[in-house]
């Protein structure tokens, strides 16, 4: 087999001609484009969501190679947003609807052996009514354009067609299972060879066919490795067909939902996930093979144990990582609210399910297909036929259908709740039997537009957007019978006019879309146990808040102490894990810990008024009542205390007063400078909050070496605004200018301003190897990041 990438090279028009077909393109004016490509950017926010919807024009000529006469010259668009006609010299050799699944064509009956031949693709990205989601409103921008690669492959014009594998019985008769389509009844059999991740051959074995277009086969594998969220083991399965040899990655595992819980391997295990739209700031979908990685290690980072990739099937980059990280995957037809009543709409439907399925079976991240239209509503004839294809083609998964209201009916074999209940209040989910009685229950998604936070918004309500995120993931750990929560959802979003905050973003994400954590974020990444984590919820900044008081705050922390320094002197140490077992969100792995003493021992060591230990004690006690519940609710709480306070050591009113002004807010004093030292198995973490003197700019990239291969490279640089003393900085809004040298080039603006002390952007490859660097200046700093880009060679057409 020969394979080669077509995503250089590639003319672009942002308007179609049935002209162009033949080859004639006027005085149209294309430019040069690579994949993957948005066929319009967008702003950041405010901006027309119509802007990116027409019918457009690619094309690129290729030379075929006179050996590939009499074979399969298979041409493949991984994914084109939303319908596209590819014409080779002139003829039309395939349509294609949808825009989230792949298509391949053999294009060698077209192709001149004498002269270049023409590729043109007709790519029509606009909300066409006979495909899903399209044909009501919808919350997400469906981007157009050939946003994921293209390829070609030269085979035997007798292939493989498709190869299905997958694990059967992975806990007591491990089997692999193979499907395989042919493209035309088999000439030959097939010889396969399972390899584990070292490139040992674990098995040989020969599938015979007999001259079928299909085969189906199972056989054995003595004690293979398992796949787990731990341990994401990957075998590689080769398969020899008619000269042409086909290689696979798989898995061993068992997924399954029960009507208590869901279990890998055997083992139950709470699902706790979030949900990810595939958009990226001004280039939507169009973000290549690292940036789909990054994403995946982003989620993984986020300690999530599954990801479900709302709502359709994404990037096989993405899964691949997901398959490496042991990043669980649920992932679900195209589709948001609306069910058609057209034939055309409700047909690529039911192709969409049978697209996705072939594309992604092989991934053993994948746990569960959605085969139901995100939230829609009943409709027993169309998701009898997605269920029934889902479970023709696949025996091994369950099938989900996410909706989003109790009870209704239940063609799947998991109930995908949508659970929108908590809204701040204590009910955090649903009682199971009302959603579904006794079937097994997964929640979906939570929270999202029950309270929208920006990354930007107050400290108390980043609070209590982490809070709410909290209580379901500690209700759904505390139901027995509930499978697990998907929050709602990774990253904000820009969205259509008719959701979000008006600006065409919705700011749903427990990150903004860059990727950069809010404190719902952090809250997730302290239910991992593989490093430390520890964020306070407050600036500790008494002129932020309402009357100087900073209220309640939160330890988001997976520390096992936590030590608070005050001016740089140790005040308090907090037993990180017996609080956690008082707290009312027990139930999760590492709940935010209430701060609830920020005086330490802070009376006893100045001790003016000579206070017995005793007595230092009741003062606290009272400064922190005041705190709580204000002066005269405290005094109320207290009396006896007070008095004796009074009495006994002669402490007047105007005494409590700068008692508490000293220790308890600070107000009347010099400002205070916090710091936290939070340490997990002898790994320390620091959080400060010391008042800045002045801010400095800091920029990273992700990384440093880019290599170009069969598409460009990217990397996220991170610009923050830190304090003098490293304390994040959020109402720090300067602007930077980024300039780059060399081969690189800037995703977006070059001049942008920070969003609440922090944004990110994008930088790309250029096609060449070389030194290049980028340079960062604002009036709070410059910082100039040095890359190197290798371009690989690879075989291009
Ligand atoms: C759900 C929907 C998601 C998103 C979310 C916001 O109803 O499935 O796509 O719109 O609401 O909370």
């Amino acid at each position: 087999m020969k394979s080669y990438s077509l995503n250089r090279g590639w003319r672009f028009a942002p308007s179609f001609d049935n002209n162009f077909i033949k080859g004639e393109f006027g005085d149209t004016r294309f430019i040069d484009v690579e994949i993957p490509h948005n066929v319009k950017d967008v702003p950041y926010n405010y901006f027309d969501e119509e802007s990116y919807q027409f019918v457009s024009c690619y094309y690129k000529s290729i030379e075929a190679d006179k050996t590939w006469q009499g074979k399969a010259c298979l041409l493949c668009f991984e994914a084109v947003g939303h319908y596209a006609e590819v014409y080779i010299n002139g003829k039309l050799a395939i349509a294609h609807s949808g825009g989230y699944t792949s298509f391949e064509v053999d294009i060698e009956p077209y192709l001149d052996w004498d002269s270049a031949n023409l590729i043109v693709v007709k790519v029509d990205s606009t909300e066409r009514p006979d495909i899903p989601p399209f044909g009501n409103v919808i919350d997400y921008l469906c981007y157009g354009g050939i946003y994921r690669e293209v390829t070609m492959r030269i085979l035997q014009k007798s292939y493989l067609k498709a190869a299905r594998i997958a694990s059967y019985d992975a806990l007591k008769a491990p089997k692999i299972g193979i499907k395989l389509d042919f493209s035309s009844p088999a000439v030959k059999d097939v010889d396969c060879t399972v390899k584990d991740a070292v490139g040992n051959i674990v098995k040989s074995f020969t599938i015979q066919v007999n001259g079928a277009s299909y085969a189906d086969v199972k056989e054995s594998i003595e004690n293979p490795v398992l796949w787990s969220t731990n341990n994401p083991y990957l075998y590689t399965v080769e398969l020899n067909y008619n000269g042409d040899t086909y290689s696979y990655r798989t898995g061993f595992r068992e997924a399954r939902f029960t009507k208590k819980a869901f279990y890998l391997n055997g083992v139950k295990t709470k699902i706790i996930g979030l949900n990810r739209h595939q958009s990226y700031p001004y280039v939507g979908y169009a973000m290549p093979q690292s940036a789909q990685f990054a994403d995946a290690e982003y989620l993984k980072s986020l300690g999530v144990n599954l990801v479900r990739t709302s709502h359709y099937p994404d990037s096989r980059h993405f899964l691949d990582r997901c398959d490496e990280l042991g990043l669980m995957v649920f992932t679900e037809i195209p589709g948001w609210q609306h069910i058609s009543k057209r034939e055309d709409w409700r047909d690529n439907c039911v192709k969409n399910v049978s697209e996705m399925i072939f594309d992604d079976y092989n991934h053993p991240s994948i746990i569960l297909w959605g085969v139901r239209i995100n939230e829609s509503g009943d409709d027993n004839e169309l998701y009898a036929k997605t269920n029934a294809v889902a479970h023709e083609l696949d025996d091994t998964r369950q099938t989900g259908g996410v909706r989003c209201i109790p009870q209704s009916k239940l063609l799947e074999d998991v109930y995908t709740f949508n659970d929108f209940i908590h809204s701040g209040g204590k009910r955090a989910i649903t009682p199971k039997f009302i959603v579904c009685g006794n079937k097994p229950l997964l929640i979906t998604e939570h929270n999202g537009h029950m309270y929208p936070t920006k990354r930007f918004d107050h400290e108390k309500k980043r609070q209590e957007h982490m809070l709410r995120h909290a209580r379901v993931i500690n209700a759904t750990f505390k139901s027995k019978k509930t499978a697990g929560c998907i929050g709602w959802c990774m990253s904000d979003y820009n969205t259509h006019k008719d959701f979000g905050s008006g600006d065409k973003i919705c700011y749903h994400g427990v990150s903004d879309m860059f990727r950069i954590d809010k404190l719902a974020g952090v809250l997730y990444k302290s239910q991992q146990d593989d490093y430390p984590v520890l964020e306070v919820s407050s600036n500790m900044e008494i002129g932020d808040v309402a009357g100087g008081q900073v209220g309640t705050v939160y330890m988001v922390t997976n520390c096992d102490t936590v030590k608070l320094y005050k001016n740089g002197d140790l005040i308090n140490t907090f037993n990180i894990a017996n609080m956690a077992k008082k707290s009312d969100l027990r139930y999760m792995p590492h709940p935010p810990i209430i701060l609830d003493d920020i005086i330490g021992t802070q009376i006893e060591k100045d001790n003016s008024f000579k206070l017995s230990k005793h007595a230092c004690k009741k003062l606290k006690k009272f400064l922190l009542a005041i705190k709580k519940y204000g002066t005269i609710p405290a005094v109320l709480r207290m009396p006896l205390t007070v008095l004796g306070l009074i009495i006994r050591y002669r402490i007047g009113i105007e005494d409590f007063t700068n008692l508490f002004g000293k220790y308890a807010t600070g107000w009347g004093d010099k400002s205070a400078g916090y710091t936290f030292v939070g340490i997990k198995n002898g790994e320390s973490i620091t959080c400060e909050k010391s008042a800045a003197q002045y801010a400095v700019l800091h920029a990273h990239a992700d990384k440093t070496a880019l290599t170009e291969a069969e598409t460009y490279d990217v990397t996220r640089v991170v610009v923050t605004a830190l304090s003098n003393c490293g304390a994040p900085l959020p109402y720090c809004n300067e602007f930077f200018n980024i300039e780059t040298d060399g081969n690189i080039a800037v995703i977006g603006d070059n001049c942008c301003a920070l969003l609440g002390g922090a944004r990110a952007f994008w930088l790309k490859t250029t096609g060449k190897s070389g030194k290049a660097s980028v340079k960062i200046s604002s009036a709070i700093g410059t910082q100039t990041i040095e890359f190197d880009v290798k371009a690989n060679k690879i075989i291009e057409l």
